[in-house]
């Protein structure tokens, strides 16, 4: 039941963006750590702005100063004594300063705004992860999102001990250091998410080299975003390049 509301109010943040918030595209891409999210963002951004698109690439928690700070807080492996409440409304606090100020306006102009992460990782890890109050991180999400819901959300999907170990071979943040049993949570949260809310999320196969991967993104958001839509039918013109 709790997991139906939140499914609602996400359609209606929804149409209240598109009627309200100009003409751009909002995508975000989740996924438990170490899929190659960051990677697929940077590839998509590249490939748009060749294609003449005005990109804004972002990743959370960051891309304010002030959500940068947070991130800095929050993740930091010195906040080990850091609650569950004070996470998520960290999480949550990140996020709206990022949509005032960077998102919303993005999206007034007409850009295409791909970002690495937004509310569906707060409900995997918090609610999925940390075992919160789904009823809880449904508010908290309304309030840090501001009622700004992805047109299409990717879920980059990779069996969770592989993913981490790519995560944490440079270093693990706190989240990454709490091992694979919080990852096979979040996973199955993304997954049970993906089935509620089938017309926004859909997973993507996050294994095989980038080239496949970014085929598959492109695949999945070619509704979304005309641009890639004109690209495809360009290729298959040319024979089918990809
Ligand atoms: P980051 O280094 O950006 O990881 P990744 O490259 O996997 O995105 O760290 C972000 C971490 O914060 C990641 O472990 C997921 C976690 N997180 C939450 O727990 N809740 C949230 O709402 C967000 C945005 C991130």
């Amino acid at each position: 039941m709790a997991q139906a509301q939140q499914g609602d109010s996400r359609l209606r943040g929804g149409e209240a963006m598109r009627d309200g918030a100009g003409t751009g595209v909002f995508v975000s891409f989740e996924g438990a750590d170490g899929v190659g999210k960051s990677t697929q963002v940077e590839a998509l951004a590249r490939r748009l702005r060749d294609a003449g698109v005005e990109v804004v690439s972002l990743r959370e928690p960051g891309g304010t100063a002030i959500s940068e700070k947070i991130r800095q807080l929050v993740l930091s492996p010195e906040s080990s004594d850091m609650c569950d409440e004070c996470e998520l409304l960290l999480f949550e606090a990140a996020r709206a300063q990022l949509v005032g100020q960077v998102i919303r306006p993005a999206l007034r102009r007409g850009a295409v705004v791909l970002c690495d992460r937004f509310m569906d990782s707060t409900y995997a890890y918090q609610a999925g992860g940390r075992c919160m109050d789904e009823d809880v991180v449904r508010t908290a999400n309304r309030l840090g999102s501001c009622g700004v819901v992805p047109q299409r959300t990717l879920v980059l999907d990779l069996d969770p001990s592989s993913a981490l170990a790519r995560a944490t071979a440079t270093g693990a943040d706190r989240l990454e250091a709490e091992g694979v049993r919080l990852q096979e949570r979040v996973r199955a949260a993304y997954l049970r998410l993906a089935q509620l809310e089938a017309q926004r999320v859909r997973v993507v196969d996050a294994s095989g080299t980038k080239e496949k991967v970014a085929a598959r993104v492109e695949a999945a958001l070619a509704d979304v975003i005309p641009a890639l839509a004109g690209q495809d039918a360009e290729d298959s013109r040319q024979g089918g390049a990809r």
